[in-house]
């Protein structure tokens, strides 16, 4: 079969790829840091399908130099990092941790060094313990005690980071560790999670004015967005599909956006002075950062599917059901391959927002799959880059695309056994292999600076 070549992005397009400090700093007790929600949550038995704990993830605290160089050898524009924010404030309020911001002054300078952009994110998930114990993001105190702590980082690092993330993906934070209980902080409070959702926008907008007034500029947020396929045609499978529409993508999207709640009785469930906090969260932003991986299909809750929901420890109580997406490719990790997916994801917010939306980049995309001889992965990469240059065709403006991830790394509840880099991790050994996908990145990144569409090997 012929493949005809990637089309070339726009000169100044970014490449990038993506990672966080809870997936592969390990170094969970050094030079100060403090422990995470995290932390506790992966180490209690059972919580990990493979009953690993993350705690020492690819050990990038003490091997950030040799993943620096696998980004300039890659070619890579910038690298998408997370802060660890109980490394900098290790209980979360009070005393900041010089060796903990030391560790980032390092990873900066090094990234510089080699000409690529550092950006990081202030928060991938990793709360301090001692915020969490105090409710976490079901508290409105820790929407300040973020903006402080994301402050402090612009104050060492904006003189050298020309790009910022404050949150990533409030939305899995929410629903995964608040109302379904699968992440940490491991509760199940379903619609009573809701104020968690608050307090992250909130966080997010103090963040944006405290990062401001340090300094810093070109500050966006990865947020999670999903198009959503209608199963059956039952005006329940359409409730169903639209409120988890809601949930998924436009409950943060909107606010962020637009400066309201998709729908009123949101806004009338969330905590505190909503009106002025809107205005708050609504701070213009200088980018939007999209996550996409997959489309979702959606109806009403089928009491067949009861059984699988108890499988993946989703109640039923919620009103939509989640479907197997049959008929598409799955990724190791058993998620639908569907590139057009992203093109159709980002016409839907160019056509929601409009004016309103600015820049995009793709601050993740990617997939697992085993094997140093990848070429699923080159696949789904491909695909999906042309659906995003599909996307910029009609008009949306995305200017960069990181991929998740560099390495291999901690994935969550699912350990070291989903492998989504373009380097293989040997957690035995930490040692770093790059995967064919890498080298295929590589040429990719290469050519469509050149102004050259990339023509595949196997063309
Ligand atoms: C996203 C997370 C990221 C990684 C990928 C596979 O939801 O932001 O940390 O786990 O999924």
């Amino acid at each position: 079969m012929t493949i005809p070549p990637l089309p070339a992005f726009p000169p100044g397009f970014l490449w990038g790829a993506s990672a966080s400090a809870f997936q592969t700093e390990g170094a969970a007790g050094t030079d100060g840091k403090g422990p995470s929600g995290w932390d506790v949550f992966a180490a209690r038995p059972g919580r990990i399908k493979d009953g690993t704990d993350g705690s020492r993830g690819t050990g990038f605290y003490d091997r950030y130099r040799e993943d620096v160089a696998l980004l300039a050898e890659l070619g890579a524009g910038a690298f998408r990092f997370s802060v660890s924010w109980p490394r900098v404030v290790p209980d979360g309020s009070g005393p900041l941790n010089p060796a903990g911001l030391d560790f980032y002054d390092r990873l900066v300078d090094e990234l510089c060094g080699h000409g690529i952009t550092p950006a990081p994110t202030l928060y991938h998930w990793d709360t301090p313990l001692a915020l969490e114990h105090g409710g976490g993001w079901l508290n409105r105190d820790t929407a300040f005690r973020f903006a402080e702590y994301a402050g402090a980082v612009a104050e060492r690092l904006a003189d050298r980071v020309p790009m910022w993330i404050t949150l990533n993906e409030p939305a899995e934070v929410t629903l995964l560790g608040y109302a379904l209980g699968e992440h940490a902080p491991g509760r199940r409070l379903l619609f009573d999670a809701l104020p968690a959702a608050h307090h992250q926008l909130l966080a997010h907008g103090l963040a944006v004015g405290a990062l401001r007034a340090a300094g810093a500029s070109r500050i966006g947020i990865a947020v999670s967005h999903t198009p959503v396929w209608t199963a059956g045609g039952s005006e329940e499978d359409r409730f169903g599909s639209a409120l988890y529409d809601t949930l998924s993508n436009w409950l943060f999207a909107d606010p962020l956006l637009t400066g309201a709640y998709p729908d009123e009785n949101f806004a009338a469930l969330m905590p505190g002075p909503v009106a002025e906090d809107l205005k708050t969260i609504a701070a213009p932003l200088d980018w939007y950062g999209v996550n996409y991986y997959n489309p979702t299909l959606v109806g009403a809750p089928a009491p067949q599917a009861l059984d699988t929901f108890a499988g993946f420890g989703i109640p039923p109580e919620l009103p939509f059901g989640i479907r197997e997406i049959d008929g598409y490719e799955r990724t190791g990790s058993g998620w639908p391959v569907v590139p057009d997916g992203l093109r159709d994801m980002l016409v839907r917010l160019e056509t929601r927002y409009g004016d309103r939306l600015p820049p995009l980049y793709i601050t993740e995309n990617g997939c697992s799959f085993e094997g140093l001889r990848d070429s699923r992965r080159i696949d789904f990469l491909d695909g999906h880059l042309r659906a995003l240059h599909a996307a910029m065709a009609q008009g949306v403006d995305v200017r960069g695309y990181f991929t998740w991830s560099l390495t291999d790394n901690f994935e969550w509840i699912e350990g070291n056994a989903q492998r989504f880099g373009l380097v293989h991790v040997d957690y035995a050994t930490m040692r770093r292999t790059p995967k064919d996908s890498y080298h295929w990145y590589r040429e990719v990144i290469r050519s469509s600076q050149a102004g050259r569409p990339y023509e595949h090997p196997r063309g």
